[in-house]
C-alpha cells in the first residue's frame, strides 16, 4: 500500500483524491457538529461517567488502552521497519533465497518476557485496586469503619425490576400493617451517599448495570450478592439487565433517579401513601364525560421515546410529579372498575385501591413513574394504550401478554383509553 498510487490510472487516482476529500470533509463536519460522537456521552455510556465506582472502572479502562496503545505502536513500528528495510527493491530480490535466520537472541526473549510482565503488572495494579474498592462498601476516613449506606433491595424479573426499600415503610393501611415501599422500574436514590443495592431474582440469571454509575453485578438464583454505587450530582440515569435472560432480555430496561435530600425525601413521603384516588363526582343534572381519543396503530419496534424527553428526562420526570390537568373522574371511575373486572388485580398491587397482585411490578404510584414496559416507552396516554392494547408487541414474550390469551381478556378501544386514563390518575 506504500507506492499505490503510481501503478493506477489517473480517472483512479481522481477517484480516490474525491473519496479522500469526501472523507476529509465528513470529519470536519462530525468535528463542527458539537463533537456529540467524540464525547460517547450516550445513554448507557460507559465514557463519560457520573460516580466513584464507574469513575474507579474507567481508569482501569484506560489504563489498559494506554499500556495496548504503547504494545501496539512498538510492535507497528518494527513491523514497519522491517517492511520497508527488507522489502525487495528489484526483480532479482523478489527471487533471492532468504537471508540466514537467527533463533533465539537471549537478550530480546527476556527483554520480551521482561516486558510483557510489565504491562500486566502495570494493568494488575489498579485493576485489583478497583476490585477491592468496589466490591466493599467505603469506609468513612475519620473512623475506618463503613459508611452508613442507603439500602434498597433489587430483584430481576422476565423482565423488568423491582426495587424495595426495606427500611423505608409505607403508611399503616386499614389493618395498621406497614410493609417496605415497593416501585417498579424506576429506582429513585439520594445524591452523593452511596448506596448499597442488594440484587436477587425470582427466575433466571439477570444482571444489574447502569453505565453510568456502576456495574455490572449478576442477579443469581438463590445467591445473595449485592454492588454499590453513588450518583455524584442529580440525575436521570439509564439502566439495563446486562445478562442474556430470554426473549426480552435486550428491552429489559431501567432508570435511577438521583435526588438531592430535600426531593428524595418528599418521594419517600408520596410513595408511603396509597395510592391517589380521583373522586368521581358528577354535577347533578349534568351528563357525565367520558373523554376517548382515536385509535393509533404502532408499528412493531416504534420508538417509544419523544424528543422533548430525551432532552431532560429528569425535568420530564419531575412534571409527573403532579395530577396532570384535564384528568377526567368518569373515565378514570371506569378504569378502575376495569382493572378489577379484567383481573389486572390478580398480578399487580395498587395500595389502597384493593389490588394486591404480586407477579407484575406494583403500580401504585404509576402515573408518576417516566417511563413503562421496564423503561422502554415513555409513559404518556398514548404509549400506555399502546402498550395496554398489546403489550407482546412491545416487549416480546411477557406474562402480561400471555395472560390476555390464557384468561380470554379483550379490550375494547374505550376499555383502553379508561384503563389509561386511571393508570396515569396514580400519583
Ligand atoms: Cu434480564 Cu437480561
Amino acid at each position: 500500500m506504500f507506492h499505490l498510487t503510481p501503478f493506477l490510472s489517473s480517472s483512479a487516482r481522481t477517484g480516490l483524491s474525491r473519496v479522500g476529500r469526501i472523507f476529509a470533509a465528513l470529519a470536519g463536519l462530525m468535528l463542527l457538529s458539537g463533537c456529540e460522537w467524540w464525547r460517547m456521552d450516550g445513554h448507557q455510556s460507559t465514557i463519560t461517567v457520573e460516580g466513584p465506582v464507574a469513575r474507579s472502572q474507567l481508569h482501569v479502562f484506560y489504563v489498559t488502552c494506554w499500556v495496548s496503545l504503547v504494545i501496539f505502536i512498538i510492535v507497528g513500528s518494527v513491523l514497519a521497519y522491517a517492511m520497508l528495510k527488507f522489502r525487495a527493491k528489484s526483480a532479482a530480490d523478489e527471487h533471492a533465497e532468504p537471508p540466514e535466520q537467527g533463533h533465539g537472541n537471549p537478550l530480546v526473549e527476556l527483554g520480551l518476557i521482561g516486558a510483557s510482565i510489565l504491562a500486566l503488572v502495570i494493568i494488575a495494579v489498579p485493576t485489583l485496586r478497583s476490585l477491592w474498592y468496589t466490591f466493599e462498601m467505603p469506609k468513612d476516613p475519620a473512623t475506618g469503619k463503613p459508611v452508613e449506606a442507603y439500602e434498597v433491595t433489587a430483584t430481576g424479573y422476565q423482565w423488568w425490576f423491582k426495587f424495595e426499600y426495606p427500611k423505608e415503610l409505607t403508611a399503616p393501611d386499614a389493618g395498621g400493617a406497614r410493609q417496605p415501599i415497593v416501585t417498579g422500574n424506576e429506582l429513585i436514590i439520594p445524591v452523593g451517599r452511596p448506596v448499597r443495592i442488594n440484587v436477587r431474582t425470582v427466575d433466571v440469571i439477570h444482571s444489574f448495570w447502569v453505565p453510568k454509575l456502576a456495574g455490572k453485578v449478576d442477579m443469581i438464583p438463590n445467591r445473595a450478592n449485592f454492588l454499590w454505587l453513588q450518583a455524584d450530582k442529580p440525575g436521570y440515569y439509564w439502566g439495563q439487565c446486562a445478562e442474556y435472560c430470554g426473549d426480552s432480555h435486550a428491552v429489559m430496561r431501567f432508570r435511577v433517579i438521583a435526588l438531592a435530600d430535600k426531593e428524595f425525601k418528599a418521594w419517600l413521603e408520596n410513595e408511603a401513601q396509597p395510592a391517589r384516588t380521583v373522586q368521581n363526582r358528577t354535577i347533578a343534572g349534568a351528563a357525565p364525560r367520558a373523554q376517548f381519543n382515536a385509535l393509533r396503530q404502532f408499528k412493531t419496534n416504534e420508538v417509544g421515546v419523544s424528543d422533548k424527553f430525551d432532552k431532560d428526562p429528569l425535568k420530564a420526570w419531575q412534571a409527573l410529579r403532579d395530577p396532570q390537568p384535564g384528568e377526567d373522574p368518569v373515565l378514570i371511575a371506569k378504569g378502575r372498575e376495569l382493572f378489577a373486572q379484567k383481573t389486572c388485580v390478580a398480578c399487580h398491587a395498587i395500595r389502597g385501591h384493593g389490588a394486591a397482585g404480586v407477579s407484575g411490578p406494583d403500580l401504585t404510584h404509576f402515573g408518576a413513574r417516566s417511563t413503562l414496559a421496564a423503561g422502554l416507552i415513555e409513559n404518556t396516554p398514548e404509549q400506555l394504550q399502546r402498550w395496554i392494547r398489546d403489550p407482546g408487541s412491545v416487549k416480546p414474550g411477557n406474562k402480561m401478554a400471555k395472560g390476555y390469551i390464557d384468561n380470554k381478556i379483550t379490550l375494547s378501544n374505550d376499555e383502553q383509553v379508561a384503563l389509561t386514563a386511571y393508570l396515569l390518575s396514580l400519583k
